[in-house]
């Protein structure tokens, strides 16, 4: 699957993607995901930023608001349409722009750090997504990026729980298996059900790749990994919001910061 079929199942989850998300249904992302990304994120203050996948801009928000001038990429016209009107409405100085994370449309050098929350696991061709973030880097500048989990989070990841809902295992499998676009059908699991009822599942094309698939690209690159983070819930969090307590047991999300080299002085 190349990129116009990627965005043409994006852009057809976009809207209701959008409303949900803002609603709170994606209690992955904001109870769990993007706290942890934020807090092993180095300062950005005053640096400039661009966050390649930016949905809706809810994350690029975050970081305009730590004090980054942010650039936010996205392959769905109507992500970026709902991003510039966020925007528009609570301006943070944020320049949304409709682009494929494959062929950035930024000069060489152009950015201090980038971001990819959960979106490169969505695109085909990865080691250029990693290829074209080098190119538009500072050198010493960095890619803080979150995926799915290579390891627990494969084509088929099942929950396995006990008659009381206690988490007992991750059952996984195809772990081997690279996918190239197969399409992974759900909504957010967080809203109502009859929210649930009245809309399509979301349709996501999906690039699974292994662990060493991701580090062998990074390294490929040109990449130096500084930073990996596997987010699990606290036992707090897990009894407040019983639905994220899977994180208990294996995570769902992998973080990794990686760097431009810097010329030697
Ligand atoms: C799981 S969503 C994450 C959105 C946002 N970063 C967030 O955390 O809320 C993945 C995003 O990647 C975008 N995307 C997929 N392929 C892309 C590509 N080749 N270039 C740019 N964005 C892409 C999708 O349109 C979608 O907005």
């Amino acid at each position: 699957m190349e990129a116009n079929d990627v965005a043409a199942c994006w852009e057809a989850n976009a809207e209701t993607w959008t409303r949900h998300a803002r609603a709170g249904y994606d209690l992955y992302r904001d109870a769990q995901n993007t706290p942890a990304f934020l807090a092993n994120l180095p300062g950005i203050a005053g640096l400039e930023g661009l966050d390649i996948g930016c949905g809706e801009g809810s994350n690029t928000r975050k970081l305009a608001e730590a004090g980054a001038r942010m650039t936010g990429i996205d392959i769905a016209p109507t992500f970026i349409r709902h991003a510039q009107e966020a925007e528009a409405e609570t301006p943070l100085g944020i320049a949304y722009r409709l682009a494929d994370g494959m062929a950035l449309p930024f000069g060489d050098g152009s950015f201090d750090f980038a971001t990819a929350f959960m979106s490169l696991m969505d695109m085909p061709h990865q080691d250029k997504v990693l290829a074209e973030t080098m190119r538009v880097l500072k050198p010493g500048g960095f890619l803080q990026f979150s995926i799915l989990h290579p390891c627990f989070a494969t084509p088929h990841r099942k929950v396995v729980r006990d008659e009381n809902r206690k988490v007992l295992a991750i059952e996984v499998r195809d772990y081997f298996r690279p996918t190239d676009g197969e399409i992974e059908s759900w909504r957010f699991g967080a809203a109502p059900e009859h929210e649930k009822a009245s809309v399509e599942p979301f349709r996501v094309p999906r690039f699974h790749r292994t662990l060493s698939d991701w580090v062998n690209m990074i390294v490929a690159t040109g990449l130096a990994i500084e930073m990996m983070h596997e987010p699990s819930v606290d036992a707090e969090t897990a009894r407040a919001l019983p639905y994220l307590d899977d994180t208990l047991v294996a995570p769902l999300f992998l973080h990794m910061r990686v760097r431009k080299p810097a010329p030697a002085v």
